[in-house]
């Protein structure tokens, strides 16, 4: 589910294809191999286990040359990681690299060892490249042979084939795992991610489900699941060039966190006027939809979850619409009921995460009113197939731990709440105005926020030594209570939890002492005095209390308590704004604990498989 770099030129690829993996390093990866093939038909492989560095030393080291070849970093699946189970898999002439996951690999495993084939790896990838093998001993063209290998595979993938008897053309097919074609003069490309390829051109066709394309250095020929030969539109890239560096920062992590203000400007831009929302902006046929709609069912996985969770609260309490949140994974996989006019929200930074994916089909199948989904990545899967796409315009999002995606997939939220009331009357336009002045305040908030680094990376220390940490929120600050939880996890490898503060006596009061620090998301709103009484139960326990507290809400440092004192933000978008210290936090205590803060170990940034 990593990453796939492909290249047919007149020059020498081996630097592209080896660049391309360098921008799709910030997927989270343990190895990486690339095969290319000269015009004698001379073919070199290297793979490595780690990092794309070693594997670029080691093509140098080999003069490795040829026009024609296939790059991979992989995310072990099957087999653990190591040189013998990176890609590329080689049958004879035949090399694959793979993403996802072939799940009948076994029955063709056993069929492939029933007709000779010896297995080199561990990995289900090594099936395609003999399947492959075999197949094209009877078929015209390596096309033929991939469309009959992909015929007898269960599961998801994205891979090229190369024969290198034939270093004229690369086969390419997808299902279930994206893969995107790049289009050179005289030259052409491809890859899992169009970032791989920005060095080298801007133009790109993404295949769709099912396809299976030939690729020369002249011609680009796509076919559908059916065999017929197909178009698909080729679309200009917006995504800046430099969207891979980290500029003046030490990481991609930080940079997305201060990224936050211009991120949210141009999620906003066009959507809301001075004292009100831009419903059309939402998209076509948007209108229609949100004025009939009575219930939401938001799907989503990890950050993009906590977003539906903290959002929930504005469905209901802004708009009178009832919503649910529901991981993707568990949705997929049981019986739901569907409600009369009910929209299908799914919400992903990458939209490529298999789960999320699933959902949306399965979903599609048993008669929402509409699916629509909230996304960073415009051309991704989930966007191509919802019905309704409103892009969180956040920018490219490399951190493995989300940031900048989870404000603005807030933002979007709010305005998309905003508009269900204004299309249903139940948000007057007097209360539109002032969802609409609270939201053009935001940038500007969050970057008061930001203000906050220096101070909060004093704080990091107490947490750095620390094996359990405990968050606390109440109503809407509870999902940001739980989204600063994971971040910890993530990035520094502390155990972390949320919990509804209210919930703390049921349960987890019990683990509370002078070793787990106790860190409350404490705005001055309605539940002020409640959420106080809770931080009491914690000190009375002899707790640590770090409480992140609006000016306002007379929270005063006392033993055993520290308080974070930040200005006070309007409430209808203090969520957001509370997210950011939390954010920091995060991010400096993982840069104490000296860990891999963009690529955390096991992680990988967009969970393409199940
Ligand atoms: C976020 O910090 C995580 N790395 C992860 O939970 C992520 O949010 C999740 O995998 C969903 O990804 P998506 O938003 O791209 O669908
Ligand atoms: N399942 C394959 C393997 O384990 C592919 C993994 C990937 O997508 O990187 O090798």
């Amino acid at each position: 589910m990593c990453g796939i770099v492909g290249a047919i030129a007149q020059r020498e690829v081996s630097e592209i294809l080896i660049e391309g993996l360098k921008k799709l390093e910030y997927r989270g990866y343990d190895s990486a191999g690339v095969a290319v093939v000269d015009s004698e038909g001379k073919l070199t492989r290297v793979r490595r286990l780690g990092k794309v560095k070693e594997l670029a030393d080691a093509v140098d080291e080999m003069h490795t040359m040829g026009g024609t070849g296939i790059a991979h970093t992989r995310w072990a699946t099957h087999g653990e990681p190591s040189e013998a189970n990176a890609h590329p898999h080689v049958s004879a002439n035949i090399s694959i690299v793979h993403n996802g996951i072939i799940e009948n690999h076994e029955p063709l495993r056993a069929l492939l060892q029933e007709r000779g084939y010896i297995f080199n790896s561990q990995t289900d990838t090594e099936v395609i490249a003999h399947l492959v093998e075999w197949e094209l001993r009877s078929s015209a063209s390596l096309r033929e042979a991939v469309q009959k290998t992909v015929l007898q595979l269960e599961g998801a993938y994205g891979m090229v084939a190369l024969d290198s008897h034939d270093p004229s053309r690369l086969v390419v097919a997808r299902s279930g795992s994206p893969l995107v074609i790049g289009h050179g003069i005289g030259e052409n490309f491809l890859a899992s991610d169009q970032l791989a390829l920005l060095n080298v051109t801007r133009r790109f066709t993404y295949l769709e489900e099912g396809d299976v394309a030939e690729i020369t250095r002249r011609e680009v020929a796509i076919f559908d699941k059916t065999g017929n030969a197909i178009e698909r539109e080729m679309v200009e890239s917006n995504v800046e060039q430099d969207a891979g560096s980290k500029g003046k920062y030490r990481h991609f992590m930080q940079k997305e966190i201060f990224e936050q203000p211009s991120a949210l400007i141009s999620a906003l831009e066009g959507r809301i006027n001075d004292d009100s929302i831009v419903v059309e902006s939402i998209g076509n046929g948007a209108k229609e939809i949100l004025a009939k709609v009575q219930h939401v069912q938001i799907i989503a996985c990890g950050t993009s979850y906590n977003s539906g969770m903290a959002a929930r609260y504005w469905f209901e309490s802004l708009a009178g619409v009832s919503c649910d949140v529901e991981i993707a994974s568990e949705f997929r996989y049981r019986d739901f009921v569907v409600r009369p006019n009910s929209l299908l929200l799914t919400l992903s930074q990458s939209g490529e995460t298999a789960d999320t994916l699933a959902a949306l089909r399965l979903a599609k199948e048993k008669g929402y009113m509409s699916a629509m989904s909230i996304c960073n990545v415009s051309g991704s899967s989930l966007v191509r197939e919802s019905d309704l796409a409103f892009m969180t315009r956040a920018g490219t999002e490399i951190g493995v731990a989300s940031t900048k995606a989870f404000t603005t997939q807030l933002a979007a939220m709010l305005i998309l709440v905003t508009a269900i009331g204004k299309e249903q009357g139940t948000i007057k336009p007097e209360k539109e105005a002032e969802i609409v002045k609270s939201l053009h305040s935001l940038p500007a908030q969050i970057e008061k926020a930001l203000e906050f680094d220096k101070k909060i990376e004093a704080l990091a220390a107490d947490f750095a030594d620390k094996h359990h940490t405990l968050f606390l929120g109440r109503g809407e600050y509870y999902p940001i209570a739980m989204e600063a939880a994971l971040k910890v996890k993530e990035i520094s490898y502390i155990h972390a939890e949320a919990y509804a503060a209210g919930e703390l006596k049921h349960g987890p009061l019990a683990l509370v002492d002078a070793d787990m620090p106790v860190v409350v998301v404490a705005p001055n709103n309605d539940l002020l005095e409640k959420l106080k009484s809770n931080v009491e139960e914690v000190r009375a326990r002899g707790g640590l209390l770090y409480v992140f507290a609006d000016e306002n809400s007379g929270f005063e440092p006392c033993d055993g308590m520290k308080i974070i004192s930040l200005p006070h933000v309007d409430p209808i978008i203090a969520p957001i704004f509370h997210t950011v210290p939390m954010q920091l936090l995060s991010y400096h205590i993982a840069l104490i604990k000296g860990t891999d803060v963009d690529q955390p170990r096991n992680l990988a940034k967009a969970v393409t498989v199940e």
